[in-house]
């Protein structure tokens, strides 16, 4: 299909998103191609999924052996490939976190968060945070704070929430109470704008969850593995009831992963949730594949050393356009004193993809394959754009 062709089959999609013109049809590498062939250099790997590049060998060939085998299989049987991504998960979960719901998608594993936290404290309230993403199924969408995604669907979403500046310590203690069942939170805000979660903030609604008998939800969708560990709050020494992720542990297939504590697996009865597609073996064996090519290349050792020397790059520019840069690992951004969508723009017309978060924030979430090359190309396109 050319170009054309392939926009004038699209249109027959509901048109909710904003589209971009040009349509990707091959990945190698760090690296994207177009349906004219021309090369782009990936900064975004689909909104942080493709963690590992495109077309993988050692994933590929998982991949293939797997479709050859099985790929389907309910949960009502027990599997190889989704026991190998079991064991895999168990490697990475945090103590006392190990048990978990596999799903589809970041939005889902938060709605089966939200269900797990509702059967263990009886309770509705959600606190989250402001600028906060979580999703947009009903029950996600309650945490998720902005105004135009949440508005059409006011009335019908599956919980009541309030929204507490990101890093503001005692807005926090004023809005958790004994009537909270989860306080849900990106330790590092994504769609917001790339915000880092102080450690003593994070910490704090630990403190509060325990007070107060709520459960305590990361949203590590976005920030999972990228911040040169596989959890950016368990690095910062801060370890909630449930984590939540998705995203890049399985390389661009479907998946959404719960954690939860022993005591919160235990509460939950059987039947009270599920899903068809959830831990099925492609997606198991992809996500397997993933978390032991991440681990055994020590992709997180990259992604903290490659993203601390794109950061100090695009800081060294200097640049007047610039309100601030954000960020670690391969999770960074760059704050512009002016709407950042003609910037993104002329990225993409010299050869980078990168993402927009808000109206100001040009965000990167490249692939953690990035290393130093991938990294100066980026900041020599960018030493011309933002230039004076
Ligand atoms: C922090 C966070 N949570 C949840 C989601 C929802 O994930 P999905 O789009 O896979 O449903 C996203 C997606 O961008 C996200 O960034």
């Amino acid at each position: 299909m050319n170009l054309d062709q392939i926009i004038a089959a699209d249109s027959a999609q509901i048109p909710l998103y904003a589209k971009r013109d040009i349509a990707l049809v091959r990945g190698e590498g760090n690296y994207l191609f177009d349906s004219d062939g021309n090369r782009y250099l990936d900064a975004m790997s689909n909104y942080g999924v493709a963690s590992l590049g495109h077309a993988h060998p050692a994933f590929t060939a998982a991949l293939v052996d797997q479709v050859g085998k099985l790929t389907t299989t309910h949960q009502s049987f027990y599997n190889d490939a989704r026991s190998q991504f079991l064991e895999e998960i168990a490697r990475i979960a945090p103590a006392g976190v190990g048990r978990s719901f596999l799903s589809n998608s970041g939005t889902e594993a938060i709605e089966s968060a939200l269900k797990f936290a509702r059967i263990a404290t009886g309770r509705s309230g959600i606190v989250a945070a402001k600028r906060g993403y979580h999703g947009r199924t009903l029950g996600a969408l309650s945490a998720t704070a902005e105004k135009k995604y949440r508005e059409p669907f006011e009335g019908i979403l599956g919980q009541q929430a309030t929204h507490v500046s990101f890093n503001d310590l005692e807005a926090l203690e004023a809005a958790v109470s004994d009537e909270t069942a989860a306080i849900v939170l990106e330790p590092v805000q994504g769609e917001g704008g790339i915000h880092l979660g102080d450690a003593a903030w994070l910490q704090r609604a630990a403190d509060l969850a325990s007070t107060y008998g709520s459960i305590l939800i990361f949203d590590e969708v976005q920030s999972g593995f990228r911040t040169g560990a596989p959890f950016y709050s368990v690095a910062q020494g801060v370890t909630p009831d449930i984590i939540v992720t998705a995203k890049a542990i399985a390389n661009g297939l479907p998946v959404g992963v719960t954690l939860v504590t022993d005591a919160i697996a235990d509460q939950v009865p059987g039947g009270a949730h599920g899903s068809t597609f959830g831990g099925n073996p492609l997606v198991s064996r992809g996500g397997a594949e993933t978390l032991r090519i991440m681990r055994e290349d020590d992709l997180y050792g990259q992604a903290a050393r490659v993203g601390s020397y794109v950061i100090a790059g695009i800081e060294a520019l200097g640049s007047k356009k610039v309100r601030a840069v954000r960020g670690t690992g391969l999770m960074f951004g760059i704050e512009l004193k002016a709407k950042a969508g003609p910037t993104l723009k002329a990225l993409q017309g010299r050869g980078i993809l990168a993402l927009m978060a808000g109206t100001l924030v040009i965000r990167f979430l490249p692939p953690m394959t990035w290393t130093e090359q991938q990294a100066d190309e980026l900041i020599a396109v960018l030493a011309d754009i933002l230039g004076d």
